[in-house]
């Protein structure tokens, strides 16, 4: 049986055999999550965010993903991407990448500068 697995905020579904991880779900679905360890929860640049009401759809963090992320994370329904297996129909947040964020509320500070300016 299959499951099926929504990336927001892409909108992007692909279905999935069990066990198989977020991260190769988001392959298949051609949504970008960033790796350079290669999927060996050694570099945390795979992290996504499974939503309340989501969890029981995976299966729970290993000691080697709880020692990496740590609870304060794990509590806020982070998991590393790599790592979490996938047992029931899921939803996945992607967070957005901090240097796009930063450079984001800029243009929207300048942005609203600018219309300021127009008053
Ligand atoms: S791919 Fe590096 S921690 Fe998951």
């Amino acid at each position: 049986m299959d499951y099926e697995v929504l990336f927001q905020p892409d909108g992007k579904k692909v279905r999935v055999r069990p066990l198989t991880n977020v991260l190769d779900a988001s392959r298949r679905a051609g949504v970008r999550i960033p790796t350079r360890c290669g999927g060996k929860a050694g570099c945390l640049m795979c992290k996504v965010i499974i939503p309340e009401g989501q969890r029981e759809s995976c299966l729970p963090p290993e000691d080697k993903e709880r020692r990496k992320l740590g609870s304060a994370l794990l509590e806020q329904g982070y998991r590393l991407s790599c790592q979490t297996k996938i047992t029931g129909g899921l939803q996945v947040s992607i967070p957005e990448d901090p240097l796009k964020a930063a450079i984001r509320k800029q243009l929207e500070a300048a942005r609203n500068r600018d219309a300021d300016d127009f008053i």
